[in-house]
């Protein structure tokens, strides 16, 4: 995808309605790479999905184009940002969209010590204030969606009060779209990854947000794995948001585009995901093999495609064999396959 100047025909449609958002895949780093979004693709056409975070750093002093391309099949696609800056939010939302984001979403939840030292993600919380600038200063510059991503509180706030004030601060701001990380984030002590398992999930305080904010789109996250689950969410929500689920069962969302986009269209099986996806690892790999692209970088993120069926221990056993990936050979999808 090469940067244009307008917003992308029909983006800003697809972008205002709150049915797009009613399922989506969290923002991963190192996970929800381009590649693993075209992945996901091949098995949801709805699914709303998020970069990795982007720092404005990334941005504003780095290669833009190694931060933002992206495939025309990704859409709808959301760009994170990280920062707190507003002057650098709004050149990094400004760039997002020329680039052909459909949403611009600032990372409010992310509690790792190397994101506080830059002041960003989750200790934004205690700041509202700022971050209501922050989106403002975006939604100047922008025409597309702005949102936020954020926790229900940070360190030891109990209080649901806490995450009212912040939505209805931020609000202020025209932010009408927040998704809600169900959990406090822990600022120190923990690490990224106890920080997603170990505060407990406060669902109630997404519901209520909603209840209080019955006319912003409240969108729900943490610890969300069947369809189930979804199902009970969405009757309290606008939108429910997978993470890890979505990562390590990917095939789980193949139902998602009849069940809650009521698209009818045939849903792929999981072999013609995998067949789908060798014509674009064939392509990848012949653009950018010589700048360093290898078969495990995208096939390390369909690892997961066979999660649950006999044989999903030996199609991952296959594709994590260094030696062959090294020959770099996108045939070897096919020899994964369980038989
Ligand atoms: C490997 C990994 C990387 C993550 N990176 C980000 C990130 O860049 N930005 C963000 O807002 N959240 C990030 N998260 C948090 C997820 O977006 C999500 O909020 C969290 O995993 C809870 O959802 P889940 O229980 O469905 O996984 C990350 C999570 C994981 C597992």
């Amino acid at each position: 995808m090469q940067p244009n100047n307008a917003v992308p025909e029909g983006n800003a449609e697809k972008s205002n309605t709150y049915a797009g958002r009613r399922i989506s895949v969290a923002p991963m780093m190192d996970w929800t790479d381009r590649h693993c979004r075209v992945f996901h693709r091949h098995i949801t056409k709805h699914t709303w999905l998020y970069t990795e975070m982007v720092t404005t750093g990334a941005l504003v002093y780095g290669d833009v184009e190694r931060h933002l391309r992206f495939n025309d099949e990704e859409h709808p696609v959301a760009l994170q940002l990280g920062g707190s800056d507003p002057k650098d939010l709004a050149t990094s939302a400004k760039l997002g969209e020329k680039w052909g984001y459909d949403e611009i979403n600032l990372n409010c939840g992310c509690p790792s010590e190397r994101v506080q030292k830059g002041a960003f993600g989750a200790c934004l919380m205690a700041e509202p204030e700022l971050v209501r600038d922050c989106v403002k200063a975006m939604r100047d510059a922008v025409s597309i969606d702005v949102t936020v991503k954020h926790r229900i509180g940070i360190d030891e706030t109990e209080s649901y009060d806490f995450v009212r004030d912040f939505v209805g601060t931020v609000a202020d701001a025209g932010c009408t779209t927040f998704i809600v990380h169900a959990r406090n984030a822990i600022l120190k002590g923990l690490s990224p990854k106890e920080n997603r398992e170990i505060p407990p999930l406060k669902y109630e305080y997404a519901y209520r947000l909603k209840r209080d904010f019955p006319q912003f789109e409240i969108l729900i996250n943490g610890g969300i794995k069947t369809e189930a689950e979804i199902d009970e969410h969405l009757r309290h929500v606008d939108g429910v948001m997978l993470g890890r689920e979505a990562y390590h069962n990917p095939y789980l969302m193949a139902t998602f585009d009849s069940k809650y986009y009521g698209d009818t269209a045939p849903v792929k099986n999981r072999e013609e995901v995998l067949r789908a996806m060798m014509p674009y690892i064939a392509a990848q790999l012949a653009k950018e093999g010589g700048r360093g692209l290898k078969l495990n970088t995208i096939t390390r993120h369909m690892l997961g495609l066979m999660q649950g069926l006999h044989g999903a221990r030996q199609f991952r056993q296959t594709l994590s064999d260094s030696k062959r990936l090294a020959a770099g050979d996108p045939g070897l999808l096919l020899e994964a396959l369980p038989k």
